[in-house]
């Protein structure tokens, strides 16, 4: 089977090489001046054996430099998630194109735009950045300063971004927390402030948290960086019942989780968060993060601000907040969070789940489709896994990369890392169809 699934991919390979030539040629020109020919390294972690290009993305049909189409499922990890270039995003932003970009000085817009975070994630207050990594460092700070613990609490396989405190794994036989070892350049001792439990375990989150010394917990409603792993029934609840009975704040991360329902997970469950923390698609995809807060928060967080002497806070970078990010921001909160978007959206999820469900039954392969509202993942595993080191004990590098591979030679993208599908306003049946064909000729290869 291996060696089937080696030789496959090679056909994928070559097939794509003979089919790309302009973004080959890309990529031989671009290496000149940027590394890995890429402006973002990770932009090679794709299984292709040369770079794609983009020509131009629209809704969810993204045009390669060689003109071919996909349906694209991917949608820049989630950036995308509403689709590429919205209309009503776009004109937003060449409105306020002529009429400046960035003055350090809040836009009229601001007032309103606070009313529309607050009823649409229902925390009442907020501050900007413009990355999903930055919102969550400054988050990590405020909880620190404000409860005057040091320790933070997350979950292995957790990903919450560039944020070293974050980059930790858990050693599933002592427990003790590890250095990422993919991580460069670091230095500092990270592991001595972080600690890590397993997802859905309880008692472990119970005993990290029982000295009183964790700032707070910062985690995914599901986790979704490790392959998609879904909360057991109870879990949250439980959870976020000890966060308080400990003083540990709770700071959800729903970068990803957004595309559960409008507002996102902790709303649609009644979590109550400390802090909630979105970046990425909120404000359809143009650099915006946001972290809000609840009023008691709120308090606490302007106290430690005016008690701290004048100076630097280690807070905020200079573009935060900007006119455009806020124009934007404006837009997706009018006309992107809606009801109607992600009613569509889940209902082209329910079709992609039912086709490849239907797909697994008849093959009787050893396969699930774990989904969480408009996010769903197709894991080579017989069944949904309940923590990181479960997902890992699963993982078909080979199988995976020919999956991508394959369906991307057949005009439709997945998100490179895992099987990771996410559905748009802007997706179609057809595009749906066109995944589940997909499939459908790569189970009958198999
Ligand atoms: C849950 C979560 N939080 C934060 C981030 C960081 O986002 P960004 O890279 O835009 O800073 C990511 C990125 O994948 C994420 O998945």
């Amino acid at each position: 089977m291996t060696a089937d699934l080696a030789h496959l991919l090679d056909a994928e390979r070559a097939r794509f090489l003979a089919e790309h030539p302009r973004s080959v040629a890309l990529a031989q020109e671009s290496a000149h001046h940027f590394l890995f020919g890429v402006p973002l390294h990770w932009m090679r972690d794709w299984p292709t054996p040369a770079t794609l290009f983009v020509r131009e993305a629209q809704g969810v049909t993204l045009t390669c430099a060689d003109g071919h189409r996909y349906a694209d499922f991917c949608l820049g990890d989630t950036g995308a998630m509403f689709g590429h270039s919205p209309p009503v995003l776009a004109r937003a932003l060449a409105e306020q194109a002529t009429r400046g970009l960035t003055c350090m000085l809040p836009a009229e817009q601001t007032a309103e735009v606070g009313r529309l975070l607050a009823q649409t994630f229902g925390l009442p207050l907020w501050q900007m950045a413009l990355t999903a990594s930055d919102a969550n460092r400054f988050v990590l700070r405020w909880a620190r300063a404000i409860t005057g613990r040091a320790q933070v609490l997350v979950f292995d396989g957790c990903y919450h971004g560039a944020v070293d405190d974050t980059l930790v794994d858990l050693d599933t036989t002592t427990g003790a927390t590890l250095r990422r070892p993919s991580v460069l350049g670091q230095v500092h001792d990270h592991h001595r402030f972080t600690r890590v439990v397993p997802f859905n375990d309880l008692a472990a989150l119970e005993a990290a948290l029982a000295d009183q010394q964790v700032a707070c917990l910062l985690a995914e409603p599901a986790l979704t960086n490790c392959g998609l792993v879904l909360p057991d029934a109870g879990f949250w609840p439980a959870a976020r019942e000890l966060c308080r009975r400990h003083g540990t704040l709770l700071v959800m991360d729903e970068t990803h989780t957004l595309s559960t329902a409008p507002g996102g997970y902790a709303k649609a469950h009644g979590l109550e968060p400390d802090f909630f923390v979105a970046g990425k698609a909120v404000a359809g995809g143009l650099p915006c993060a946001l972290y809000g807060f609840s009023a008691e928060v709120g308090v606490r967080l302007r106290a430690a601000k005016e008690a701290a002497p004048e100076g630097h806070s280690g807070i905020g970078t200079t573009l935060a907040g900007n006119a455009l990010t806020l124009a934007a921001l404006h837009a997706a909160l009018n006309h992107l969070h809606t009801e109607g978007s992600y009613a569509h959206m889940l209902a082209m999820a329910d079709r992609l789940e039912n086709g490849l469900n239907r797909l697994i039954a008849a093959h009787h392969l050893p396969w699930t489709v774990t989904r969480l509202g408009a996010r769903m993942e197709l894991q080579f595993m017989p069944r949904a896994p309940r923590h990181a080191q479960d997902v890992r004990d699963h993982v078909n590098d080979k199988l995976e990369a020919l999956t991508h591979l394959f369906l991307l030679n057949r005009g439709v993208l997945l998100t490179p890392f895992h099987g990771m599908l996410l559905l748009s306003p802007a997706t179609t049946s057809a595009d749906v169809d066109r995944l589940l064909d997909g499939m459908a000729a790569l189970v009958a290869l198999l």
